[in-house]
């Protein structure tokens, strides 16, 4: 053991708990401006005057990260101290439904009630909800940020598809009663049972959802999917039909739906793709699950989800899939369920915040463009997910989940222990973030959050302008690029300590054969004209832009180094590098 590590023997002499072989500092990421061991935490705990100086070096750190910050569709600009400072010191718990208050009374689900119908007036949804009209809005604040949003979605979707049934089991009662005369009390759980729907004859795919998204799709889409064993076409396409990919007869299968304009363009779905792929599926008679992008993560382009249920309907209605019969019990055939036999989600991680709010300016001839339509006026939309924390801004991740009642998942409990049915996806709820985003929409208006979006929009053209002027000073192509109405801008990646100032995201892109690596800023309602002009000015030193190797094309696959870790999902290994 070496010298750092006897440190924490001699301070943790009389306690049973394990010793580090060296000292953690040594073994974990070094940063700027802070002193890791400083942080590390031993047995006795940290004196105040320790204390005071490792909070220090936080303080400092945060605060400088926060001022420069501009790689991410994370705002920064949070007004919450003073009405929510208190509430650190309370443990405040939205456990279980939100519109069923249960037995955790230290709570804000009232809060999250207002929140949601906020929500729901927005993207036009019906209100209030009302677990007896089926067209009414059910949500939910999550706990993560957009990705439990997604995973909740495709979930429910999954469910919804793959024909289960949630039936009531009348025999618990009887069966907890004749246990009890064993000698030992049981409980009587309320039950809810899941129970399949047999496919039906000549229809051997009718419950196994296929699942479509386009290459410009978040990670979190991908986890969700390998979380809960769905497959996408590629892989039933693959395995099944490896010789009729509908896009390109005989070739392999592309791994996800292409994008409009490959790799350097907008980036929202290819529609025309879709429709072929989906068309292929449905005549066999798989139900469809797609997940649309309202604001991806690298371009910020918004899917045509209007333009695309209206492709896509003709062929649900051709193939059955517009509205059909989930039987309970084949052998009865009165009792089925109406279900469609598809399920639009909406990743609207960032834009179902923001796009709303374009479209009033529009309305109010503020703005010459708004972006395609996606929320609940459009009858196909099952879901919809948004963070909470990247428009809105928050100290923490949250968002939301919102669909319709008559879609609602309903898990297999209804736990009479905390007397609220356990319809979420964490069981424990973070009730401050419905308190964080009451808050914030309490203190603004919808002239506000326009006033907001124009705003972004500006500083976005701003932003713009100025890298194509950095690009005419050095004389060379930045590949500086903006797809219409997004708040992020790509260009050439920068040198290390750049992207550490700023926190930019980085990206690799393939454009004709050449391989090249991308950042990009994303201009969040913190972002100032003098915070634009100072990142100019650093891309404007020499060095600012390092060369990058050009290579014709993409390496062959090659087995990963931990080869453990197997995604049945194709990753492309998208992520917050
Ligand atoms: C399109 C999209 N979906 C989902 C997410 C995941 O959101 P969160 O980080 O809030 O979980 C992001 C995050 O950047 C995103 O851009």
């Amino acid at each position: 053991m070496n010298r750092d590590a006897n440190h924490f023997r001699n301070q943790d002499s009389h306690s049973n708990a394990s010793m580090p072989i060296h000292h953690p500092s040594s073994a974990y990421p070094s940063l700027r401006n802070i002193t890791i061991e400083d942080f590390q935490l031993p047995s006795t705990g940290l004196t105040e005057e320790q204390r005071a100086k490792a909070l220090a070096q936080l303080h400092e750190y945060l605060s400088i990260q926060k001022a420069n910050f501009l790689g991410y569709q994370v705002n920064q600009q949070l007004d919450y101290e003073d009405d929510l400072k208190p509430y650190l010191n309370y443990h405040v718990n939205n456990v279980g439904d939100p519109f069923i208050d249960g037995n955790l009374t230290i709570h804000s689900k009232w809060m999250e009630r207002a929140v949601l119908d906020y929500y729901a007036r927005v993207w036009n949804a019906r209100l209030p909800h009302n677990p007896a009209d089926g067209e009414s809005y059910w949500g939910y604040v999550v706990s993560m940020g957009c990705t439990e949003g997604n995973l909740y979605g495709l979930w429910n979707a999954r469910d919804y598809l793959a024909g289960k049934l949630l039936l009531e089991e009348h025999t618990a009662e009887e069966e907890a009663r004749v246990a009890s005369f064993g000698g030992h009390p049981r409980s009587l759980l309320r039950r809810l049972i899941y129970k399949q729907a047999l496919p039906l004859d000549g229809k051997p795919h009718a419950y196994t959802p296929v699942v479509f998204y386009s290459e410009d799709t978040h990670y979190s889409i991908i986890k969700a999917g390998i979380v809960l064993g769905l497959h996408t076409f590629y892989q039933i396409g693959q395995h099944y039909y490896p010789n009729e990919n509908p896009l390109a007869p005989g070739q392999p299968w592309s791994k996800e739906v292409p994008s409009t304009q490959g790799s350097t363009g907008p980036g929202s779905i290819d529609i025309p793709s879709l429709v072929k792929l989906v068309e292929f599926f449905a005549a066999k008679g798989y139900p469809i699950l797609i997940c649309f992008n309202y604001g991806t993560t690298f371009k910020g382009a918004y899917d045509d989800v209007e333009a695309a249920g209206k492709a896509l309907m003709p062929i649900f209605q051709r193939y059955g899939l517009h509205e059909r019969k989930v039987y309970y019990d084949p052998s009865d055939p009165n009792q089925f369920d109406l279900r469609t036999g598809y399920w639009f989600h909406v990743d609207g991680a960032l834009g179902a915040a923001y796009m709303p709010f374009v479209e009033m300016a529009y309305n109010a001839e503020k703005i010459a463009q708004r972006g395609p339509n996606f929320d609940f006026r459009l009858p196909f939309v099952h879901s919809i997910a948004m963070s909470g924390h990247k428009w809105i801004g928050a100290p923490c991740p949250c968002g939301i989940y919102m669909t319709k009642t008559k879609y609602q998942l309903r898990p297999p409990d209804n736990p009479e222990y905390i007397g609220s049915p356990d319809t979420t996806f964490a069981g424990s709820r973070n009730g401050l973030s419905a308190m964080i985003l009451w808050d914030y929409l309490a203190k603004t208006s919808y002239e506000g959050e326009m006033e907001k979006a124009l705003y972004t929009e500006k500083m976005a053209e701003y932003a713009v302008q100025k890298l194509k002027k950095l690009e005419q000073h050095l004389g060379e192509s930045l590949w500086v690029e903006r797809t219409p109405l997004s708040l992020t801008i790509r260009f050439k990646q920068a040198n290390p300590n750049i992207i550490f100032k700023y926190s930019l995201s980085s990206e690799t892109l393939f454009v004709n054969g050449q391989k090249r690596a991308y950042n990009h800023i994303f201009i969040m309602a913190h972002v100032t004209t003098q915070l634009i002009d100072q990142l100019i000015t650093d891309l404007r030193q020499p060095g600012a832009f390092p060369s990058q190797p050009t290579v014709a094309k993409p390496p062959e696959i090659a087995p990963t180094r931990h080869p453990k870790h197997l995604a049945h999902f194709p990753h492309l290994g998208r992520g917050f590098h």
